[in-house]
């Protein structure tokens, strides 16, 4: 098969490029067409007639999306349309890589795929948008959703707190927002999986279990024999512009159908800190 990554440049960007062998993966970044202006998507994509688009690209700065929610809108909705038509006008099959922030957090158990949408911030609405654009342009395109990415080329938690660690006895961290960490690295193999298998449809991808922020961060220093402690703390000692929800965990059910499972993300810490080391 022929890929085309938009985003290539990215976080998990770059672990589709690492990861994916046996087909023919060009990826792109912003310098290479900017999704926001359809003329070059559509360019690169009958330039390059690929079979899969994966799209990875996204503003993903979510205060930044706060303050500046026309750019958000700009690249998260409008670039996901462009992306769409591009594919649909090629014949292209399209994944598009979304978020846990489409959810409002006021669930206390794992959220569905078919649960209704209902972003608290900018970035959110500007993603759950882009969703459902894709699904009307697209009605079989395959919609990712993860959460709390991390790993190796791009600005992530773990080296946060690993950097933070290495000149601090104690920090800090939030302990009332609960998610699951994913490794862009086993996200990037079952994205690989899953186009090989034609998926189609919205599929929840995160690594399984769950935590809060502080329990990550705890984490994260026992693995990398830190001396640093860790103490709990609470969002409203971290103002920060936008809101997050309180609760995103994504249900792994939609994966299972695919017969795929993602590792328990206290394992995946131990292979981001071999990496990174
Ligand atoms: N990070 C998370 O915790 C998280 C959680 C859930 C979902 N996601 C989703 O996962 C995907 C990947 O996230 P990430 O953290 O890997 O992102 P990232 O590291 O911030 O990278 C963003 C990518 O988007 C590209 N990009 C930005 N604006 C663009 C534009 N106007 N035109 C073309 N390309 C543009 C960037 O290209 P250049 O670098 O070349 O400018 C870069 O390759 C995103 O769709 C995001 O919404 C992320």
């Amino acid at each position: 098969m022929r890929i085309l990554i938009f985003g290539a440049t990215g976080m998990l960007g770059n672990a589709l490029m690492r990861v994916w062998t046996g087909d023919e993966v060009v990826g792109l970044g912003s310098a290479d067409a900017d999704i926001r202006v359809p003329e070059q998507v559509e360019a690169q994509v009958q330039r390059l007639r690929p079979d899969w688009i994966v799209l990875s690209a996204a503003y993903t700065d979510v205060d930044g999306c706060e303050l500046n929610p026309e750019l958000a809108r700009a690249v998260n909705t409008h670039g996901a349309i462009n992306v769409a038509r591009a594919a649909a006008n090629s014949g292209a099959k399209l994944l598009f890589i979304s978020t846990d922030y489409v959810f409002d957090g006021t669930n206390t158990t794992p959220y569905a795929t078919n649960h209704p949408r209902n972003p608290i911030n900018h970035y959110g609405r500007s993603k759950a948008e882009g969703e459902a654009k894709i699904m009307e342009i697209l009605p079989h395109a395959c919609i990712v959703r993860t959460s709390w990415l991390f790993g190796a080329g791009g600005k992530c938690f773990p080296d946060t707190i690993l950097k933070l660690a290495a000149t601090r006895p104690q920090i800090e961290v939030v302990n009332d927002q609960r998610g699951c960490p994913t490794y862009t690295d086993h996200l990037a193999s079952v994205i690989v999986q899953l186009c090989g298998a034609g998926a189609e449809g919205i599929i929840h991808c995160t690594n399984s279990g769950e935590c809060t922020w502080y329990d990550f961060a705890r984490e994260i220093l026992v693995q990398a024999d830190s001396m640093t402690k860790v103490l709990p703390t609470t969002s409203d000692k971290f103002v920060r512009p936008a809101k997050r929800p309180v609760y995103s965990v994504l249900s792994p059910a939609s994966l299972s159908a695919y017969g795929v499972s993602m590792r328990p993300w206290q394992q995946t810490v131990a292979a981001y800190l071999a990496q990174r080391s």
